[in-house]
């Protein structure tokens, strides 16, 4: 019973060791199973045979083997509704199939290789032959499982790098948040407000959920790039000079670099670089206008000029709720997005209430 083939087997041990654990459903007729049986189980494959077309069915969806060999001697279609079974179940699509039929004629040739059958042997074919067809047959099924098994792996280790980048922009943003609280508790409170105005905002114009959950988070860090502006400028009662506010208005690109450096999610990054923007291009770093701004620098440039308004500084005295709304949604309307202003009206009462609940000191 040697052959090359089995020659190969012994001289290569580790492809033949690899071969041997593979299981093959041999679903035929009985005298072919067990022919082929014969020539196939010396060589270590698990070989299982059916002769029964409807429990093949069954067999092959609950545990699918890595090689089919069918017969395509059934009565009726009996072969063909097999092999269109297993070729549209998506746990067996990918399934080699090696057919086997009394005599090839044109007809069945043509017809297996359409329903996607792998390699078509005669009945009548040696047993090198038959062998050396399983054996590249289950090669092919190894190179398949590995790189699918690779794929997962990948695909694994890319769903806990996006998780670990997630907790490295949370604690960032924790960290931020804290260190903002303790320098300035007035600037705390307004960073959870803009966060939670914001939210409300990209909650009414249905950004989804990944979105708004992104806009709740990091809506408070717009401003983190005033730690790198002089505790001067920041605390400075009266109008700042012109050179003070063009330093001032570096706090947007500062907060931008500090974020991207920290490889915080791109929502963070826009939200810190263009919360300043304005829809007419008025506004600052890079005088965007309408939807050049992204969308979440939209929301948080709202939440934040509504915040500052009704907001007591030591510059100026703090706008009513109602007043701050009609100057938004008026005299400074082309300021900001019209949609956003719309769910900022539709919202209003519940804005108001979250201002009341943060700070307790209804302007005036
Ligand atoms: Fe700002
Ligand atoms: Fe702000």
């Amino acid at each position: 019973m040697s052959d090359n083939g089995e020659q190969d087997r012994r001289q290569t041990p580790s492809p033949g060791h690899i071969l041997s654990t593979f299981r093959l459903l041999i679903v035929a007729e009985r005298h072919l199973g067990t022919k082929l049986t014969g020539i196939l189980s010396p060589f270590g494959y698990h070989v299982t045979c059916i002769d029964d077309p409807n429990v093949a069915r069954q067999t092959i969806g609950l545990m699918p083997p890595d090689l089919l060999i069918l017969s395509g001697n059934f009565p009726k279609e009996e072969s063909w509704n097999i092999l269109r079974a297993v070729r549209t179940d998506r746990i067996t699509q990918q399934l080699p199939v090696l057919m086997f039929f009394h005599s090839i004629d044109s007809e069945n040739e043509v017809r297996a290789f359409q329903y996607g059958v792998d390699e078509i042997v005669d009945s009548s074919s040696q047993d090198i032959a038959i062998r050396a067809r399983v054996r590249v047959l289950l090669r092919i099924s190894a190179y398949r499982r590995r790189i699918e098994n690779e794929k997962r792996r990948l695909e694994l280790r890319v769903q806990e790098r996006t998780k670990e980048l997630m907790e490295i922009t949370f604690s960032t943003v924790a960290a931020l948040e804290k260190a903002a609280e303790f320098s300035d508790h007035e600037t705390g409170q307004h960073m959870n407000r803009v966060a939670e105005y914001s939210c409300v905002l990209a909650r009414e114009l249905d950004l989804g959920s990944e979105l708004i959950e992104k806009i709740r988070v990091y809506a408070p860090l717009h401003d983190v790039g005033k730690v790198g502006i002089s505790h001067d400028i920041l605390k400075k009662e009266g109008i700042l000079s012109a050179d003070e506010f063009e330093e001032m208005k570096r706090h947007t690109v500062l907060g931008y670099e500090l974020l991207k450096a920290a490889r915080a999610d791109p929502v963070a990054c826009n939200i810190a670089l263009c919360h300043h923007e304005r829809f007419d291009g008025s506004g600052y770093p890079n005088h965007l206008q309408a939807n050049e701004i992204p969308i979440e620098a939209r929301i948080v440039s709202v939440a934040d000029v509504f915040d500052a308004l009704i907001t007591k500084r030591h510059y100026k005295q703090a706008m009513r709720p109602d007043m701050a709304f009609l100057c938004i949604t008026s005299e400074m309307k082309n300021h900001f997005d019209a949609n956003v202003l719309r769910a900022f009206a539709v919202r209003f009462d519940e804005i108001r209430d979250i201002w009341a609940r943060l700070d307790g000191t209804l302007g005036g």
